[in-house]
């Protein structure tokens, strides 16, 4: 398959995707920024015709985009330009030239407002309905507005809405893969699957860790969590005591991805383990 992949060099994120895509796949990045699957540096803003970019492709994969750390550097024009503007060009010309697939980078940000509750953790599937509660959530809501009015039989869009996976305190980190975050690997699999099934309307689909939350524990969460943590991850409780790392005392949501399980066949395998592994951490303590 032959992939146009935006934002190929996100050092976060998009890199690891488009590097796991380019093992099976013919890859062709556009970044900013220089990178191993990178073969135009461009701004995509900038980008009047697409169509030289798009000859042969059979998918496209769009990162780039301006995120969350951006509101404090950019203004809503450009927010909107970006992450708005940019999808709408791509997504026409990624139609009139024969691409089959877009897939399009989301975030479970978008659910925003929707997730504050005091009472109890909330239980975050597709079917929670989005609060936009920024700017961010606000144009990626709009990016995948776009990907659903534009789905045909010929060309099929999916949004994969992935938690946070971006370098951060290994004891924030590795618990909320439990709940609230994802390796950037598990994303890449994610992506891999979302590349070949067969849909027959614009789906979202949440992407995260592995939990081992039940719907029922959610009360518990919000009021109690490291009595819910020692049930039902005995060993990541005796790992933090052993650290001498806190439990966190309330947790508010759980990112949910049954749906993703049921339909792409997705299977994450990074969890809180591969966060101290991947530090030589357990090693040196
Ligand atoms: N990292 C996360 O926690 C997370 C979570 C959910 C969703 N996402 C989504 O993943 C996507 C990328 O995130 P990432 O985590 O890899 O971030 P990143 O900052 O590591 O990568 C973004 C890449 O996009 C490129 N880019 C930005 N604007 C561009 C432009 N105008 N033209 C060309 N390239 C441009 C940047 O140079 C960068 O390499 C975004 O769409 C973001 O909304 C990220």
């Amino acid at each position: 398959m032959k992939i146009l992949f935006t934002g190929s060099s996100g050092p976060k994120v998009g890199a690891t995707v488009a590097a796991v895509l380019s093992k099976q796949n013919e890859v062709y990045g556009i970044d900013l920024m220089a990178g191993p699957t990178t073969s135009s540096m461009a701004d995509i803003t900038q980008i009047k015709n697409w169509e030289p970019y798009l000859l042969g492709i059979d998918v496209v994969v769009h990162f780039a985009a301006l995120h969350a750390p951006h509101r404090a550097t950019h203004s809503r024009a450009d927010f909107y330009r970006t992450n708005v503007d940019c999808t709408a060009a791509l997504i026409d010309a990624a139609k009139h030239s024969g691409v089959k697939r877009f897939l399009m980078a989301s975030s479970t940000s978008v659910y925003g407002r929707a997730m504050r509750s005091h009472e109890r953790a909330v239980w975050v599937t597709e079917s929670l309905t989005p609060v936009a509660e920024d700017i961010y959530d606000e144009t990626k809501l709009a990016g995948e507005a776009l990907c659903r009015e534009a789905f045909a039989d010929d060309f099929a869009t999916i949004a994969l809405r992935f938690s946070r996976s971006f370098p951060e305190p290994l004891p924030d980190m590795a618990v909320y893969r439990l709940y609230r975050g994802v390796d950037a690997r598990d994303v890449a699999n994610a992506f891999s699957l979302a590349l070949k099934v067969s849909l027959n309307h614009f789906e979202v689909f949440n992407i995260s860790g592995k939990t081992p939350f039940l719907q029922s524990d959610c009360d518990q969460l919000m009021r109690d969590a490291p009595t819910v943590l020692r049930q039902r991850s005995p060993d990541l409780a005796q790992a933090y005591e052993r650290l001498g790392w806190l439990l966190p005392c309330s947790i508010d949501r759980v990112y949910v991805t049954e749906k993703a399980q049921l339909k792409l066949g997705y299977q994450p395998e990074f969890g809180w383990h591969h966060v101290l592994s991947s530090a030589d951490f357990l090693s040196s303590h």
